[in-house]
């Protein structure tokens, strides 16, 4: 595994021109995300793998928005979820 910041990258890599200049900020707001994840994480005592290196929320955290530019809507959690799940 890269570092979280490629594998966000290799999992929003075709959804690079749907971004075109939301790319980096919505890559930012994903690592953002990630990070709020291993802080709860440790607050709550977790042992274990932290969050960002876990698939379901590197998957999680990579598409929680992306329907906003695959679907052109701010109705996004269907068409975000269904990226994620495919
Ligand atoms: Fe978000």
């Amino acid at each position: 595994m890269g570092t979280v910041r490629d594998e966000i990258d290799r999992r929003l890599e075709p959804w690079f021109t749907a971004l075109a200049g939301d790319r980096t900020p919505y890559t930012n707001h994903v690592l953002r995300v990630l990070e709020f994840c291993d802080a709860l994480y440790a607050v709550g005592g977790g042992s274990g793998a932290v969050p960002s290196s876990r698939e379901e929320y590197l998957t999680a955290g990579a598409f929680h928005d992306l329907g906003i530019w695959s679907a052109g809507t701010f109705d996004y959690l269907g068409p975000s979820a269904e990226l994620a799940r495919d």
